[in-house]
Formats: structure tokens, C-alpha cells, sequence
């Protein structure tokens, strides 16, 4: 994915960062690093002092410094079926808990996505990021693989998980986050209804 610095001269990054379980960052040496990582920036996400220390050192080393940091966002459509039930509980208590979305014989609506990413602009591109290339890889990872489909039983990353838009949205950062690194996903918002949206911001 493009990122401040790429295309730049030097290869001058002396440290990176990486995410392990969304919240774990370490600091590598570059001669370790995979070539294709080097000369851009990384931003850590908001993790607290060090999180932000090292995005310091990481913008000051490839020419990120002083740029301005630019949330960006891509809206995707799908629908699906779905239907919201807990196979724990009786019949009856999802009856009570979940009512029209608990019908066995399941029920759709119109998703919409919006995938933000936020980072240095490039002075280059004067983009974040290509939202078409973003487009692409939330096409391929989660649209794909979930438009006119049934969550119940056609999702393979919602396979035994009962598909609240809570959990859906939980599941697709799942899969995105590691999709679309190294650059930075911030949020994901999905709308189930024109009156129903849920975010999810990775914690
Ligand atoms: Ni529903």
C-alpha cells in the first residue's frame, strides 16, 4: 500500500515498527526488515508514549516529518442474510432477546462500509493512501467473499459467530487490519440501517 515515503531516494530507516495482536509494537533493526518495507513510514497506532515515540523516530528518519496526518475514508455497499441468534439460549430467549432478527427463516439489508485510514499525506502523491488500491483490498478480503451471501452460513470469517453487526464489524477488522498494513487502519464504521451504525476502532 503506498505510504509516506515510498518512491522516495533514500533507504535511510534505521527502525520500524509492526503490530502483533493490534497491540504489541516492537523495534527491529532495518537489516532484518523485508526490503519492500524500507524508506516508508509507519505510524503507529495511538498506543500511548511509546507508540508515538517511535512514530517520531520512524517519521524523522524518511522524511514524514512535518507532514500533515490526514484521516481518510472509503465507503463499499453489500447486502446480506442474516439471522441473530444464540444457539446457547432456548428458542424462546432469542425470541425475547433478538424478536424479527431472531426469524428462522433469515432477513437482509443494505451494508454500507466505510474503511478509514489515517497517515503522513506524501508529498509525492498528496495522498494517504490510493483509495482505489484500499478499495481493492477491502473487495478482495471481505466483499468478496460477503455480498449477496448469508452470514449464517456462507462467511467463512463469521463461521460459528453470531452475526450481530457488532460481531461483523469486530470479524472484518480481523481480516482488514493485517490486509491493508502497513498502512494505518482507524476505524471501521457499518451501517445495517439508515438509523443503525456501529464502529469499531480496534480495542
Ligand atoms: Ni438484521
Amino acid at each position: 500500500m503506498p505510504q509516506c515515503g515510498e518512491g522516495g531516494s533514500a533507504v535511510r530507516v534505521s527502525i520500524l515498527s509492526f503490530g502483533l495482536q493490534d497491540h504489541l509494537f516492537v523495534p527491529v533493526i532495518v537489516a532484518a526488515a523485508p526490503s519492500q518495507w524500507r524508506g516508508r513510514c509507519f505510524f503507529t497506532r495511538s498506543l500511548g508514549s511509546f507508540g508515538w515515540v517511535l512514530q517520531e523516530l520512524l517519521s524523522s528518519f524518511d522524511g514524514c516529518r512535518g507532514m500533515p496526518i490526514v484521516t481518510v475514508t472509503r465507503r463499499l455497499r453489500f447486502n446480506a442474510a442474516h439471522r441473530v441468534h444464540n444457539p446457547a439460549l432456548s428458542d424462546e430467549e432469542n425470541r425475547r432477546l433478538f424478536g424479527k432478527c431472531n426469524n428462522p427463516n433469515w432477513h437482509g439489508h443494505n451494508y454500507e462500509l466505510e474503511v478509514s485510514v489515517r497517515g503522513p499525506v506524501n508529498e509525492t502523491t498528496g495522498y494517504v493512501i490510493d483509495l482505489g488500491q484500499l478499495r481493492d483490498v477491502v473487495e478482495r478480503e471481505v466483499i468478496d467473499q460477503t455480498d449477496h451471501r448469508n452470514f449464517n452460513l456462507d462467511v467463512p470469517y463469521m463461521a460459528g459467530i453470531n452475526p450481530t453487526t457488532e460481531n461483523i464489524i469486530v470479524q472484518m477488522w480481523k481480516v482488514l487490519a493485517p490486509a491493508i498494513a502497513p498502512a494505518q487502519l482507524v476505524r471501521l464504521r457499518l451501517w445495517e440501517t439508515e438509523n443503525n451504525y456501529v464502529d469499531y476502532e480496534g480495542e
